[in-house]
């Protein structure tokens, strides 16, 4: 008979939990060395060599508690982006930020809105609350804005917008996010998470589009908290670090929440000197924009469905299970997410690795899925 079930509050009962990607520590060194992990979504490159001395400096200080209210480094984000420091706050991941922004805007009967398949923390922050948490169906691997706005009603405080979305890389495109802006009604806060925003931007750019207007709806005055992290481009995943840009009011409400000294000085520290060098972000997003080019172009040769990405992974639709494949990968040394979870059996999320670690990964996947249907693709051709 369970001891607590009667004890903990209703919402933790009826929570489910949250399964990350393998983690690295849990393998032993030898398994280390070799696993190509390619499962969340980290940066292959990992941090700046100045974050990395900057994390150096800051730990000789560990005896003393950090900077609660992160003032440094909210100045800095705030110039960086053109924002007033009050616009600004650091929380330990963007993850935490989401949490903090679910306590304060949340209750039992309440609810949040947002799409299927998209990023699984929004189902745990909502469900932490009591709240209910809508998922309206996808369009075309993407959120169906028009969907989200009739799903809303007067219960509703919060929309979660990934943009780009994880697991399906999908971009919502800036006029239907302008559009949706001017419908959304005034009692709902639009958290517009924008984890990938280097890596799509840099995409945007190469394809002539205009990513994101997201930081005017701030500078407006809009009920939106932007989300943004160290844990991607920056390659601070480690560390925990990210902030949101929003009204300084609901941020003021959303600080009471958090617990004290949450992100650490070294964290702290590694952001100021990682937001300086926009060198090491650069090589990250290109490696990143070539790569993808060359993984979407050799997997659709093997007859695998791969959406436009604007992030730094691909959502691959496999034509069979995934899992099975994903285990195989795994033996062969390749550790990638399959999608049975988000309701997508066939399909895999797969980061975007170094060329050699994609190299790896594409050899793996020609030995399990693609000798057969390589040469069945072939010999169609040969026939038309
Ligand atoms: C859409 C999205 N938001 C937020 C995060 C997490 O960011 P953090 O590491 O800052 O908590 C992720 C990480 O995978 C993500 O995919």
């Amino acid at each position: 008979m369970s001891q607590f079930f009667d004890l903990v509050s209703k919402p933790v009962r009826n929570m489910g939990g949250y399964s990350p990607g393998m983690p690295l520590q849990t393998v032993t060194p030898q398994v280390q060395q070799k696993l190509i992990k390619l499962d969340s979504n980290e940066n292959p490159f990992g941090p700046s060599p100045r974050a990395v001395e900057a994390m150096g400096r800051a730990l000789a200080f560990s005896s003393a508690y950090p900077d609660d209210d992160c003032a440094q480094l909210r100045h800095k984000l705030a110039e960086h982006h053109g924002l007033q420091p009050e616009q600004v706050m650091v929380t330990a991941g963007s993850t935490a930020l989401l949490g903090l922004l679910c306590q304060t805007l949340l209750a039992p009967g309440l609810n949040a809105v947002t799409s299927q398949r998209s990023f699984i923390v929004y189902s745990l922050a909502v469900n932490a609350t009591g709240a209910s948490l809508i998922e309206t169906p996808m369009a075309n691997d993407g959120f169906d804005l028009n969907a989200i706005l009739d799903a809303i009603d007067e219960k509703s405080r919060i929309v979660f917008l990934a943009n780009p979305n994880n697991p399906t890389s999908t971009l919502v495109d800036v006029g239907m996010v302008d559009n949706f802006m001017a419908r959304i009604p005034g009692h709902v806060i639009l958290v517009l998470d924008e984890a990938y925003y280097e890596f799509a931007m840099h995409f945007s750019s190469l394809r002539g589009t205009t990513h994101s207007k997201s930081l005017d709806y701030v500078r407006q005055g809009a009920s939106i908290v932007v989300l943004r992290t160290f844990s991607k481009a920056h390659g601070l995943a480690g560390l925990r670090i990210g902030y949101g840009l929003g009204p300084p009011e609901l941020l003021a409400y959303c600080a009471r929440m958090r617990n004290t000294f949450s992100v650490s000085s070294v964290a702290q520290a590694a952001a100021m000197a990682a937001v300086d060098d926009q060198g090491h972000i650069r090589r990250v997003v290109t490696n990143n924009a070539d790569q993808a080019l060359a993984l979407t172009d050799a997997l659709s040769k093997f007859a695998c469905r791969v959406a436009q990405t604007s992030t730094n992974f691909l959502y691959c639709d496999l034509g069979e299970d995934a899992s099975i494949v994903a285990r195989r990968l795994q033996d062969e040394g390749v550790s990638v997410r399959p999608l049975r979870a988000w309701g997508a059996p066939n399909c895999i999320r797969v980061t975007i690795g170094t060329p050699e670690q994609n190299q790896c990964f594409l050899g793996a996947v020609r030995k399990i899925v693609g000798h057969n249907r390589a040469e069945k693709i072939a010999l169609n051709s040969n026939r038309t």
